[in-house]
């Protein structure tokens, strides 16, 4: 019965299959210049487009916002790169409160770690990881489309957040910096793994939220308005979580889907990142845990209150329990205490263990069919993909399942592979910087 209950988490490959097929069809429509407007997955191109050589080199400020931790970085770049951080608290009335709000916690936490290191006496250049949905105009100008995962702060949408960061920076009066980069947590992900490998096209990250970019040749990108000079190549930056927000994914959503995504701050919105990312997996799950109870199927058909409470199923808890040894449920007893469930039998761990199952394995396969349509779009023989992202770090089979995936959808003869982006967004953040002083340079 247990099993019954969650089939509904379990695709086909025919499913799987179409899901590839489908994405294929919004990239198109986010890449024209005539769908564009009514594209749900909008395929901004980032203006990056060269990747690293291995040779860039300097020293650089980077700020990272949008995953689960705010970090102010000092990169430096070499044979070798070092790399400084700290991690600021970004506290959720600040989250949710007015933009200004945001934008002087953000430069305060940046004079702050400038004063400490005693970098007030150069001119450091400075990259912006700003992971959320932006119009780029250009390297330096990133206009907020809107908000996703747990962010909704006032007057941003619709404004360039670089111009919003030196305004706020400006009114300090206390830091000087240059703004030479701005970007998305995906291309800088891939930029910091093709610094040092030079088949990688894709950045990846299954983390809070989910989204991935890809090198696109510039004759694919019709929207494009940039220049035709070498190397006619652009980032793009799919904002693949937006994926079924015109209702073309509804045919695998389930019950649980829709809660969360009506209970979300952004009803209607980033459905595909609702059945993918870090931020919703643990609710998908709790979800089918309370209704299993409610059945009678789990806890002899007792809840607790913590239990029934929104949001009280990390998703980091699947990753633990998918990592008790098979036939141990340690971990899984563990959590279930935590969560108040002082009684379950070691069917019950059982269960709960292929619940979880069921929801990472639907993430992992949906980010795997996506993965595997980008590789065929860039059709190389041999293509890197960088991933980033609590739940791909963590989760201890995530990245077997998406291989397992992408083998399955992927065109005979290209080979991939999936490699972990080490603190990515930092060294991406300068790489960028760098790259963009070079070409800069160049013309
Ligand atoms: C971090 C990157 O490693 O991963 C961030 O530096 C990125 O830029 C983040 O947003 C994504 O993962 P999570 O799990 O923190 O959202
Ligand atoms: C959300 C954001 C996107 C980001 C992703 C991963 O989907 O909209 O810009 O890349 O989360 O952090």
């Amino acid at each position: 019965k247990v099993k019954e209950i969650c089939q509904e988490l379990v695709l086909s490959q025919e499913a799987l299959k179409e899901v590839c097929d489908r994405l294929q069809e919004e990239i198109n429509k986010g890449l024209g210049k005539e769908s564009n407007p009514e594209a749900t997955i909008k395929c901004f191109p980032t203006y990056v487009r060269e990747l690293p050589n291995g040779k860039e080199k300097g020293r650089f400020l980077a700020l990272d916002l949008g995953g689960t931790n705010f970090r102010v970085l000092l990169i430096e770049l070499g044979d070798k790169c070092t790399m400084e951080s700290r991690i600021y608290a970004v506290p959720q009335p600040i989250m949710i409160g007015p933009g200004d709000g945001l934008f002087d916690h953000i430069a305060e936490c940046l004079a702050s770690f400038i004063k400490e290191r005693n970098l007030g006496t150069e001119l450091l250049p400075l990259g912006f990881t700003f992971s959320f949905p932006c119009k780029q105009e250009g390297l330096t100008k990133a206009r907020l489309a809107r908000w996703t995962k747990g962010f909704k702060c006032e007057g941003v949408e619709g404004r360039d957040v670089v111009e919003l960061l030196k305004k706020a920076i400006a009114k300090r009066g206390d830091v000087k910096i240059k703004i030479c980069a701005v970007l998305n947590d995906t291309t800088g992900t891939l930029m910091s793994c093709a610094w040092k490998n030079h088949n990688c096209r894709v950045g990846l990250i299954v983390g809070t939220g989910t989204n991935a970019c890809y090198m696109e040749k510039i004759e694919k990108v019709e929207l494009w308005d940039g220049d035709l000079e070498e190397p006619r190549q652009v980032i793009i930056n799919t904002e693949w979580g937006a994926f079924g927000d015109n209702g073309c994914l509804d045919f695998v959503r389930t019950e649980y889907d829709n809660t969360i995504d009506r209970e979300s701050l952004n009803p209607g919105k980033q459905l595909f990142e609702k059945m993918i990312s870090g931020m919703y997996m643990g609710e998908v799950a709790r979800q089918v845990i309370v209704r299993l109870v409610a059945e009678g199927l789990l806890f002899d058909g007792k809840s607790s209150d913590i239990l029934q409470e929104k949001g009280s199923f990390f998703t980091k808890y699947i990753s633990e329990i998918e990592s008790d040894e098979d036939g141990d449920f340690n971990n899984c007893y563990a959590i279930l205490e935590e969560l108040g469930l002082n009684n379950a039998t070691d069917a019950d761990c059982a269960n709960v263990r292929h619940v979880c199952e069921c929801v990472s394995r639907r993430a992992a396969y949906l980010a795997g069919a996506g993965v595997a349509l980008l590789l065929n779009r860039i059709n190389e023989e041999s293509v890197s993909v960088a991933v980033d992202g609590s739940v791909y770090r963590f989760h201890p089979h995530f990245h077997n399942l998406m291989v397992e995936q992408v083998s399955q959808l992927i065109k005979p003869g290209i080979k991939f592979d999936l490699m972990l982006s080490e603190d990515g967004s930092g060294r991406g953040a300068a790489l960028v910087a760098a790259v963009a002083s070079r070409t800069s340079a160049m013309r």
